[in-house]
């Protein structure tokens, strides 16, 4: 879910309206806005931003507002569960989960609430309002605030406090951007970067005091606190579509200008060695790392796995990879010399959070891979390498996953140079061809009209396979991600050698399968892995080295990728298959930057 608040001097319900729009790809279930002016004027709709924008009134007064963009937890998606949630004259947006909902609505029906949703949000608002019949909206919000367990960002107002917005949170990400006499509020900068870029992230617990003269952050003694002011690094044209039909398209484009940065400054091409000069692990820690545990969701996931291949390869690094979800609840066997590395593009995935949070009991060190300067994440952490993809909107990650693969590359290099496992000349090999490859990727795109006729020939199947095998098999886990999440054909990916133990059961005349089959130690096993889904009927798509003469007798289809290292294949094949799954979604008439019940950034459990 996204909120917005504002405080300001011009008309708050299209400034927030704007915001909600920038906003959308954390949630598009619902959509709601209040406005204070003298009466509280809430409107709400099921929906996406544009029915919200069919039920406002031509012309809402007053300067002060709060707005919602929701990714539906508890509750169907529909005007009623929709945000903001009022209690008489208190009205409130929430991002996150109250998990003690059920006790505090049971309480607060016993004090004479009436519930008229199915939302835990509506305690916040009735709880604000029973702590505001002795106190003001900031201390009825704090008082509030020692209640609420869970997860949430919060912004409240009251009729009787006309120009006061309160905001707050804990686990959920907030963030204040500074106007001229006019204050903003949001889960993300990219809501309000087309009015400033000056912003202060708040952190857990604190509590914000938004008027039109003055923004305030107090915490939870009730201090003043002094806090510093960042500057986005990228402007608004960088979350715009720039032309382009989706969101998606751009930043898959975007992505010769993203890795680039990305290793921009990092590589020591002489010395066969990267500088990552933000890491403050000493010599002895690395040489005493005796474990690596990756953490991570989704597509972060993926290249979490990409990671165990590389550090593996690279820095001769035992490495393990969890799924957030699964690690927090696990029992780990982990000690001080195991190094946890989270990826995580957003910085706010909750599962990744409350994963980190974990391994601090274990005083072992770690490392946050992640696009979003001031994170949460960046604060949990003890490292932290960013990936510099700029603003992804397309809810399915392109840009920075590429990105992060990149960064472990970075990583693997560096940790194998300090281990002495790797050599100068192994490594000036694999920097040349980080060097090459925004070239590389360049050439990938220019098939795009190649590639969108492959996608149009198996848009209408039922099911898609994606084969690899070492570093090509992320990336076929990856490509069945990317089909499946924007063009809802069922899609998976698979080791190569793992198709024999099921999945060739599911084979019939025509499937399409995707094999990547890209030059490494294992290409020989990828040509026999061919033939074999070949004899059930299979129509197969390879993604090939340009150099290699011999695929098209195996395949139906080739999609060519430049030759470069082994180890680099995979960055330019996901790139060739993220085109895919996009061509095939736009064959299919799917809403690519928004598919259906998914979210760019999903803060809750
Ligand atoms: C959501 C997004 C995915 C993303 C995943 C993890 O499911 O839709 O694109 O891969 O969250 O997000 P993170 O921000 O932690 O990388």
């Amino acid at each position: 879910c996204g909120i917005v608040g504002y405080v300001g001097k011009t008309g708050a319900s299209s400034v927030i309206m704007d915001c909600l729009r920038r906003l959308e790809y954390r949630g598009y279930d619902s959509a709601g806005l209040s406005v204070l002016n003298g009466d509280l004027q809430t409107y709400k709709a099921a929906g996406s931003i544009s029915e919200l924008d069919k039920v406002l009134p031509a012309e809402i007064k007053g300067n002060i507002g709060i707005g919602h963009t929701r990714w539906a937890t508890h509750g169907m998606p529909n005007d009623v569960n929709a945000h903001p949630h009022c209690s008489s004259d208190i009205v409130v947006v929430h991002n996150g989960i109250i998990e003690n909902y059920l006790k505090l609505k049971e309480w607060l029906e016993d004090e004479g609430y009436e519930f008229v949703s199915d939302t835990d949000t509506e305690v916040i608002a009735h709880l604000v309002h029973f702590n505001s019949n002795s106190l003001d909206l900031f201390e009825a919000v704090h008082k509030s605030m020692a209640v609420l367990e869970g997860s949430y960002a919060i912004a409240v107002m009251s009729k009787n406090n006309p120009d006061t917005l309160i905001a707050s949170r804990k686990d959920s990400p907030l963030i204040v951007g500074l106007g001229e006499n006019e204050f903003f509020t949001s889960s993300d900068a990219t809501a309000f970067v087309a009015h400033t870029r000056d912003v202060i992230f708040v952190d857990d617990r604190e509590i914000v005091k938004l008027t039109p003269e003055k923004v305030e952050f107090y915490d939870m003694e009730g201090q003043l606190l002094e806090k510093q002011i960042s500057t986005i690094d990228w402007d608004v044209e960088a979350a715009e579509k720039s032309g382009y039909a989706h969101f998606m398209l751009k930043e898959i484009h975007e992505q010769t200008r993203s890795l680039q940065k990305t290793f921009a400054g990092k590589l020591a091409e002489l010395e066969g060695n990267v500088r990552l000069t933000e890491l403050k692990l000493t010599d002895e820690q690395i040489r005493n790392i005796n474990r690596v545990e990756i953490i991570a969701c989704g597509t972060s996931w993926n290249a979490g796995l990409f990671g165990k291949y590389l550090l593996e390869t690279l820095a001769g690094m035992h490495t393990d990879v969890s799924a957030a979800s699964e690690f927090r609840y696990r029992d780990p066997v982990m000690d001080e010399n195991v190094l946890t590395i989270a990826i995580t593009q957003s910085g706010e995935t909750a599962d990744t959070l409350a994963a980190i949070r974990n391994v601090v009991q274990y005083e072992s060190s770690t490392i946050a891979i992640t696009n979003v300067v001031g994170s949460t994440i960046t604060r949990e952490a003890e490292n932290v390498v960013y990936t510099h993809a700029g603003p992804e909107i397309g809810v399915a990650a392109t840009k920075t996953f590429t990105a992060q693969l990149i960064a472990l590359y970075l990583l693997a290099i560096y940790m194998g140079r300090k281990r002495n496992y790797l050599l100068p000349d192994e490594a000036k090999d694999v920097i040349k061809a980080l060097k090459e490859l925004p070239g590389h990727v360049q050439q990938v795109l220019n098939q795009r009209d190649q590639i969108r006729k492959n996608a149009a020939q198996y848009a209408d199947c039922r099911d898609y396979y994606f084969i690899g095998r070492g570093l090509n098999y992320p990336a076929a886990l990856e490509a069945a991600l990317k089909l499946k999440e924007i063009s809802y054909i069922h899609a998976e990916g698979y080791a190569a050698g793992e198709l024999k133990h099921g999945p060739l059961a599911l084979l019939e005349k025509g499937t399409p399968v995707v094999a990547i089959v890209t030059k490494n130690r294992t290409y020989a096993k990828m040509l026999s892995n061919i033939k074999e889904v070949k004899a059930r009927g299979a129509e197969v798509i390879a993604v090939a080295d340009e150099r290699d003469r011999e695929i098209g007798k195996y395949a139906d289809l080739v999609i060519f990728v430049p030759a470069t290292n082994p180890l680099l294949s995979p960055v330019l094949s996901s790139v060739a298959l993220q085109l895919l799954a996009y061509y095939t979604a736009l064959e299919k008439g799917c809403e690519i930057d928004k598919p259906r019940n998914l979210a760019k950034s999903v803060t809750v459990e």
